[in-house]
C-alpha cells in the first residue's frame, strides 16, 4: 500500500476511534532540533546517554552528569514544538478522550497545547532533591551552581527517569489505564527498545486495538503493527489529523 492510502486508512480509523492514544518518543521532537539518543547527534563529549543518565553516574560524578544536562537543557530552551506536536494538540480538541503517553522529557507536547499528557520519563525542567525528595520546576539555564543544591543542603538531580530506575507510579498507573481502554494507538518516533514502553503496542494489539507506527525506519515492533508508515512525524501527523 502506498503512503497516501495508508494515511487515508489511519485517518478513517482515527475518526471512528473512541479512545485513541499516542505513544511518543524522541523521534517526534527530532524535527524541532532535539537530538535523539540513538542518533549520531545524541553523543555528548563522546559519552553515550547510557553512561551518563544513570544513578551510578550521578553518585560517582554529579558534576559531569549535570554538565550533560546543562547541555541538554541549553538545547531545549531554544527549541519549539513542530507540526507533529501541534497535530496531536489539534487531535485533542477533536477527541476529548485522546491522550499522549510520552517518553520525552522535553515538555514540547504541553508547549504545543496538549493537556492530556503522561510523562513516563519525567521532565527535564523539574529538579528533585536526592536527599529530601522535594521537587520543583526550574528553567534556569545555565544553573548558578553545578551541581545545584537544595535548601536542605542535598544535591539536586534532574527530574527525569534514568536508565535502571523505576518509572513514576502515578504515570505508570495512568498509562496502564489508558492502554486497557484504548481502541487505537499511534506509536510515533520511538525506537521500540526502551522498556516497558516497547511492550505497550503489543499489549494493546493483543487486546484487539488497532496499532499504527509512524517512524523514519522499521523498528523491532514494526511487525506487530496493523499499519507502518515510514516518514517524518511532522509530515505524516498533520495529514492524519
Ligand atoms: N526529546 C526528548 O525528550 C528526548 C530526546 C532523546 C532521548 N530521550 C529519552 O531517551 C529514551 C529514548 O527512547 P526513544 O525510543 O524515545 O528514542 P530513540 O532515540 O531511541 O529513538 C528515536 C526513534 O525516532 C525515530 N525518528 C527520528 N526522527 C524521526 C522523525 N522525524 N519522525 C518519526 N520518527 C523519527 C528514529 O527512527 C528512532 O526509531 C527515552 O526514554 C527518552 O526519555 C528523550
Ligand atoms: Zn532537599
Amino acid at each position: 500500500m502506498d503512503t497516501s492510502r495508508q494515511i487515508e486508512e489511519v485517518r478513517e480509523r482515527l475518526e471512528r476511534a473512541r479512545r485513541p492514544v499516542a505513544l511518543t518518543g524522541a523521534g517526534i521532537s527530532a524535527e524541532s532540533g532535539v537530538p535523539t539518543f540513538r542518533g549520531k547527534d545524541g553523543l555528548w563529549r563522546n559519552y553515550r546517554a547510557e553512561e551518563l543518565a544513570t544513578p551510578e553516574a550521578f553518585r560517582k560524578d554529579p558534576e559531569l552528569v549535570w554538565e550533560f544536562y546543562e547541555w541538554r537543557r541549553g538545547l531545549l530552551s531554544k527549541v519549539k514544538p513542530n507540526r507533529g506536536h501541534y497535530a496531536l494538540a489539534e487531535l485533542e480538541k477533536k477527541k476529548e478522550e485522546f491522550a499522549i503517553i510520552t517518553q520525552n522529557v522535553d515538555g514540547l507536547h504541553s508547549l504545543a497545547g496538549s493537556r492530556n499528557v503522561v510523562e513516563l520519563h519525567g521532565n527535564i525542567w523539574v529538579v528533585r532533591c536526592a536527599v529530601c525528595g522535594k521537587e520543583k520546576e526550574d528553567r534556569t539555564v545555565p544553573m548558578e551552581e553545578i551541581p545545584p543544591r537544595c535548601s536542605c543542603g542535598g544535591l539536586l538531580r534532574p527530574g527525569v527517569v534514568w536508565f535502571g530506575e523505576m518509572l513514576p507510579v502515578d504515570a505508570l498507573n495512568k498509562t496502564y489505564e489508558l492502554l486497557e481502554n484504548t481502541d487505537l494507538m499511534l506509536v510515533i518516533g520511538t525506537s521500540g527498545v526502551v522498556q516497558p514502553a516497547a511492550s505497550f503496542a503489543t499489549m494493546v494489539k493483543q487486546r484487539g486495538a488497532f496499532v499504527v507506527e509512524i517512524n523514519l525506519e522499521r523498528t523491532p515492533v514494526s511487525s506487530f503493527m496493523d499499519v507502518v508508515i515510514n516518514g517524518r512525524a511532522g509530515d505524516i501527523l498533520p495529514q492524519i489529523v
